[in-house]
């Protein structure tokens, strides 16, 4: 099969014009950001939402740049179709235009990120606009912003009155002239969204703000159901991998306690060569060497040679 173009800011501008719809999803690590990316996504975002769901936090204030830049790494070392946006995090910004241009050049520089992302309206054009010019495309972030959370009152819908439906217009409108690739809509009436959508150039991501945007955002682990309690109105659930995991753990589980894992197919013996699927993780394509994150094929008649385990490579950029 032919591997799927990088997808780039210009291939998303594209998408618009032609009315091809984005879609968008979070990762944090390099395996999830593999298996979304073979999933066809056009862009992974490493969200500041990690402190939530990756530390367990109730916002994402206290994520820091070091924590940021540790999983843009890893995301873009299981990304290979989609474009990696990195998210710049509650203080790494806000303070000063320097401040974000510095916090933003190590998202890229050291992260590896393509784009970052930057929460707020007209009051970070000119952050956005010299990121621009510097050479770093910038994805703006209106609505419902999770990083004002304290000045929102909570997580609330935004938008809903006239004069704060015009101050989201007048935001995006500010970002699209400041050069922003694309900007997200988070929890607003789906009538502004889709009005903002209309009057900007660039591509609008939705989130919780219904199905006239560009395209749409949706964080890895809200889609695959892996927070029970977490039910939201604008999260639709494509499985219940909260439950699956749990069930397979509880298997395995047992097996350990019962004596049953591991039985003879996954051990080793002296006299036997080891099966031709057995690779240090279980991945087959790792073990014929495809993939991003190529373990290094695994010759089975190598004696021994599937119990060592050999290390991740980076992929070469
Ligand atoms: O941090 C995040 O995951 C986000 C998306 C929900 C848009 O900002």
């Amino acid at each position: 099969m032919k591997p799927l173009a990088k997808v780039t800011i210009q291939t998303l501008r594209k998408m618009k014009s032609e009315g091809r719809k984005v879609a968008m999803v979070t990762a944090y690590d390099a395996s999830f950001a593999r298996l979304v990316d073979q999933a066809g996504v056009d862009v992974i975002l490493v969200g500041d939402s990690l402190g939530m769901v990756i530390q367990g936090g109730g916002n994402t204030l206290p994520v820091t740049m070091e924590e940021m830049i540790y999983h843009c790494k890893s995301v873009v070392r299981g990304a290979e179709h989609a474009q990696v946006v990195g998210d710049m995090p509650f203080m790494s910004y806000q303070a000063s235009v320097e401040d974000g241009i510095r916090n933003a050049g190590r998202l890229v520089k050291e992260g590896g990120a393509e784009a970052v992302k930057l929460e707020g309206g007209a009051d970070y054009a000119e952050l956005a606009s010299r990121l621009v010019r510097i050479g770093i495309p910038v994805m703006g972030h209106i609505g419902l912003t999770p990083q004002s959370l304290h000045q929102m009152g909570g997580f609330k819908i935004q938008g809903r009155g006239e004069a704060a439906a015009k101050k989201i217009l007048d935001d995006a409108v500010a970002l699209d002239q400041a050069g922003c690739y694309s900007i997200v809509l988070e929890g607003i009436p789906r009538e502004l969204a889709g009005e903002i959508t209309q009057k900007v150039g660039c591509p609008t991501i939705g989130i919780g703000a219904g199905a006239d945007c560009d395209g749409q955002v949706l964080v890895v682990y809200d889609l695959l159901g892996m927070n029970e309690e977490f039910r939201p109105k604008f999260v639709k659930r494509y499985d219940n991998l909260a439950v699956r995991i749990r069930t397979a753990v509880e298997e395995y589980v047992t097996e350990v306690r019962a004596g049953i894992f591991p039985d003879e197919d996954h051990s080793f013996s002296k006299e036997a060569p080891p099966p031709a699927s057995a690779t240090p993780y279980g991945s087959a394509r790792a073990a014929s060497g495809g993939g991003n994150n190529d373990r290094g094929g695994i010759d089975p008649d190598a004696a021994g040679a599937a119990c060592i385990p050999l290390p991740i490579r980076p992929r070469e950029k």
